[in-house]
């Protein structure tokens, strides 16, 4: 069935409004705060290559993620209380409400039954898919909290935790806006976040399948990033489909029906880690078409001599693994087209030339472009665990909270070195203690000694407690001794 993408829209979005909008009025409804703590259900699993965690106090983030709220599904219209519309995407439309049985702010994907391309299977697919990440303590992860089909409506929703800003490419990439920049450090914590949690899904035998800044929420306080959208995953069950990611983020294995090595989100992340730094998009078309009109030889030879211009000609080998090679190349191996003069600086060139104006020393930046030559590869990719290994990551220090948290207030931490060198200067990282996301590991600017000054604030903002503490890669930070007895 085809469907008019913007009626389409329309429908999604009134679709959302009538669930959620009978009770507009109580918006005014304060967000209550979670009930004290119980401990928790079950034994933590241990979190990929960190130390496992002893979860002898949950933190309510953590409560709010593992517990199932049994849906009681006569209250359900009365439950979600609408907010604002957060997205419209390819599939539905994305709204912020009021919980009032959970008591916090969530986020709500709906579809319409009757769209194309099977929108029931879409939001099971990443329903299931989220479930898997949430069982498995995937990293940096969208926390699912309930599946819901009203009676009598006509959409299937998908309740998730509520990221409390906007995409990576609404804050910082999109031309519209006035865009604040990320530093260099920002970017490699966000490189290290996404690789942190491609690697979680390597183990899983997972591709996310759609990895690109729309899908990526940063949130620059708490220096922390979610991924978002599992839809288009690719599950260990799955047949590869024909057509896999965003055009602009689709690796060469995508264009050719190249096999899959289950590498293929970090040929997109590499591109994504370019755009951030250079404010390009690394294989850029040029119209704003939809992904749908982004299909057919003609766009993909025209991605492929882009492919060649920056990372040279696959091997004639590797073109006899890939079903569609032929409509491309010529049996020795040359593209069938006379390739196009193409004037744009090669990827490492232009990288080098931001490292100059933005004065990012060069030993960094070196390291990072031996990184991306890693993963910008038409095959055998380095893999998400040997990437996490790049000297690049010292810089950034990778740490769990521990211990019971209080249930609003403010966490600052800030570096001593920093400390030292100005009595006021901002903090490094501030978690806020009221906004209830569930937190895997949290990235810190690295201190030379590995000192950090954690302090602990009231909203009202006074001082409940201030200590000094190490924190090295890998530790947890138990708040326990941080709170007066
Ligand atoms: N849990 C969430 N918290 C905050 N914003 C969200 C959340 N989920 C989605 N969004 C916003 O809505 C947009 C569309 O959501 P997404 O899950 O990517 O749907 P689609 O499949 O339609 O692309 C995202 O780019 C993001 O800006
Ligand atoms: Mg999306």
């Amino acid at each position: 069935m085809s469907i008019n993408y913007l009626s389409y829209q329309d429908q999604v979005q009134r679709a959302a409004k009538r669930l959620l909008e009978r009770k507009a009025e109580e918006r005014k409804t304060k967000s209550a705060l979670l009930e004290p703590l119980s401990p928790p259900p079950a034994a933590a699993k241990p979190l990929n290559n960190y130390p496992i965690i002893e979860w002898t106090n949950y933190t309510a983030r953590e409560v709010l993620a593992d517990q199932d709220v049994e849906s009681d599904s006569s209250t359900e219209e009365e439950r979600y209380i609408y907010e604002e519309t957060l997205g419209e995407g390819s599939f539905g439309g994305v709204v912020k409400a009021l919980d009032t049985t959970r008591k916090c702010w969530i986020a709500i994907k709906t579809v319409l039954l009757d769209a194309g391309d099977n929108p029931i299977e879409y939001i099971q697919r990443e329903s299931a898919t989220l479930k898997l990440f949430r069982d498995n303590r995937v990293p940096h992860r969208l926390n699912w909290l309930a599946e819901e089909q009203w009676p009598d409506e006509d959409s299937i929703s998908l309740v998730t935790e509520l990221i409390p800003e906007k995409n990576i490419d609404a804050a910082y990439l999109s031309k519209k806006a006035s865009q604040e920049e990320l530093t260099f450090d920002e970017i490699i914590t966000i490189l290290r976040q996404s690789l942190e949690f491609l690697s979680s899904l390597k183990k899983l035998k997972i591709i996310h399948g759609d990895f690109k800044p729309d899908n990526m929420i940063y949130e620059r306080l708490s220096r922390y990033l979610t991924v978002l959208d599992a839809g288009n995953a690719i599950l260990p069950t799955d047949e590869v489909p024909e057509i896999l990611q965003t055009r602009e983020y689709r690796c060469p294995a995508g264009i050719l029906g190249g096999p899959c090595e289950g590498t293929e989100d970090l040929w997109s992340l590499a591109c994504i880690i370019y755009e951030l730094l250079t404010k390009e998009t690394l294989f850029k078309f040029d119209s704003m078409k939809s992904d749908s009109e982004h299909s057919g030889d003609e766009t993909d030879i025209c991605h492929l001599e882009m492919i060649h211009h920056q990372i040279g000609l696959p091997s004639p080998a590797y073109l006899k693994k890939c079903e569609r090679a032929e409509r491309f190349y010529t049996p020795a191996g040359l593209p069938e087209n006379p390739p196009q003069e193409n004037h744009t600086p090669k990827w490492d060139e232009r990288l080098d030339q931001v490292a100059r104006d933005k004065k990012i020393p060069p030993k960094q930046m070196g390291q990072l472009i031996s990184l991306l030559r890693a993963m910008l590869k038409y095959e055998n990719r380095a893999t998400s665990e040997e990437l996490l290994k790049s000297p690049l990551f010292e810089q950034d220090v990778c740490f769990h909270l521990a211990g019971g948290l209080p249930k609003e207030g403010q966490i600052l931490i800030r570096r001593i070195s920093k400390v030292f060198s100005s009595a006021v200067g901002a903090a490094d990282m501030t978690i806020d203690l009221s906004s209830q996301v569930t937190r895997t590991c949290y990235h810190l600017p690295r201190d030379p000694c590995n000192r950090y000054e954690v302090s602990l604030w009231r909203t009202d903002q006074s001082l409940i407690s201030k200590q000094q503490s190490d924190i090295k890669d890998g530790a947890i930070l138990d708040l326990k001794s941080y709170f007066p007895q």
